[in-house]
């Protein structure tokens, strides 16, 4: 029975204070929030859970083998360090830390300490992204040329990081979850209307073999979307993440070049054929995330979305970053 201390209960944190409740093999010994609005919620939510105002004394606890770590980004270092030099493993949200020096500094101390990080890259535990993933290693699509994604909607305006920080990192663990590739180079551009930070953002990014990523984010939008697009050599694949049923629709639709012969004689005949939407999981991402993280835990695997996965995705998001102070100047990683 692993024994699980949360800290942050926030936005998120009832959400993964519900998960680990539910699931068998793991409890919630106690949850800790700096806030007494949130005290009082964990207290009215989770009568039995002890509730800590600071967040020492539950990583020092001898009762507790992991800390959930679901605060704001600014804070995971620090908490995340505490944590595992007590000798806990970690569950840290999305994005691991601030910077790529923080987050090679925890997964050196965890590897020393020989504990476990998970980074929270739900996405990854969804139905369609497990669905895409078996689509792509079954040559489905044939060879990728593109991943468009658009994820905008009105706020939630974050105080302490831009739009790219708070919604890319959804999108950068998927492309690196899926794609199989590391991006080389990042081009970034977006501005801030309103407090300081970035509230629309582009952000595309280049891979070997001509295939290219383009991420839009956006905190100022009428409009809620969530719609990635993936267009492969034989078939294409539109991923609308708000639709109830049918999340997934597959398109055989493509271009195929017979001759190159000079522009006048480019012989290009278009694909058109049928369109349909697999069956996609519908089981809650974060169960499932959990349930891995403790099956990990208890066989002493490093999870996919361990340290590193997290350590990759914050590369992408300061190379972004530079990019943007630089007008979408090409950065390189
Ligand atoms: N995986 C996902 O899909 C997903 C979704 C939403 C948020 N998140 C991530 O979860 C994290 C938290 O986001 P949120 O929206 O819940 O933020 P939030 O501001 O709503 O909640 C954070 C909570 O942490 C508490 N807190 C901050 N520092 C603390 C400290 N040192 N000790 C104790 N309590 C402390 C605050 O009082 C607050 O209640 C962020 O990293 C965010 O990116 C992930």
């Amino acid at each position: 029975m692993l024994k699980f201390g949360v800290i942050g209960y926030g936005y998120w944190g009832p959400n993964i204070v519900r998960n680990l409740r539910a699931l068998e093999g793991c409890e919630v010994v106690g949850v800790c929030d700096q806030a007494a609005g949130a005290r009082k919620r964990i207290q009215a939510a989770h009568p039995g859970v002890t509730v800590h105002s600071d967040y020492r004394e539950l990583v020092k606890s001898r009762e507790v083998d992991v800390i959930a770590v679901i605060t704001p980004v600014w804070t995971h270092h620090e908490l995340t360090k505490a944590a595992l030099e007590n000798g806990k493993h970690v569950f840290v949200e999305k994005p691991f830390t601030s910077n790529v020096a923080q987050a090679e500094e925890l997964i050196n101390l965890a590897e020393k300490k020989r504990l476990q990080i998970m980074v929270d890259h739900t996405f990854l535990f969804t139905g369609a992204v497990r669905k895409i993933k078996k689509l792509l290693a079954d040559g489905t699509l044939g060879k990728l040329y593109y991943y468009d994604s658009t994820r905008v909607n009105l706020g939630l305006f974050q105080h302490d990081c831009n739009v790219i920080w708070d919604l890319a990192p959804h999108d950068l663990s998927i492309m690196n979850h899926l794609l199989h590739k590391e991006a080389e180079a990042i081009s970034a551009t977006g501005q801030a209307h309103l407090n300081g930070h970035e509230d629309i953002a582009f952000i595309t990014a280049y891979y070997p073999d001509k295939m290219i990523a383009h991420v839009n984010v956006n905190w100022i939008s009428p409009v809620k979307v969530r719609t990635t697009l993936i267009g492969g050599e034989k078939k294409m694949l539109v991923w609308n993440d708000l639709e109830a049923d049918e999340k997934l629709k597959i398109y055989d639709k493509g271009v195929d070049v017979k001759s190159q012969e000079g522009v006048y004689n480019l012989l290009v005949s278009y694909r058109s054929g049928d369109m349909w939407a697999p069956q996609v999981e519908q089981v809650e991402a974060l169960k499932l995330e959990l349930n891995y993280f403790l099956e990990c835990l208890s066989h002493n695997k490093k999870p996919t979305n361990d340290g590193v996965a997290g350590l990759k995705v914050v590369k992408m998001l300061e190379a972004a970053s530079e990019s943007l102070r630089q007008r979408g100047a090409l950065v390189y990683l």
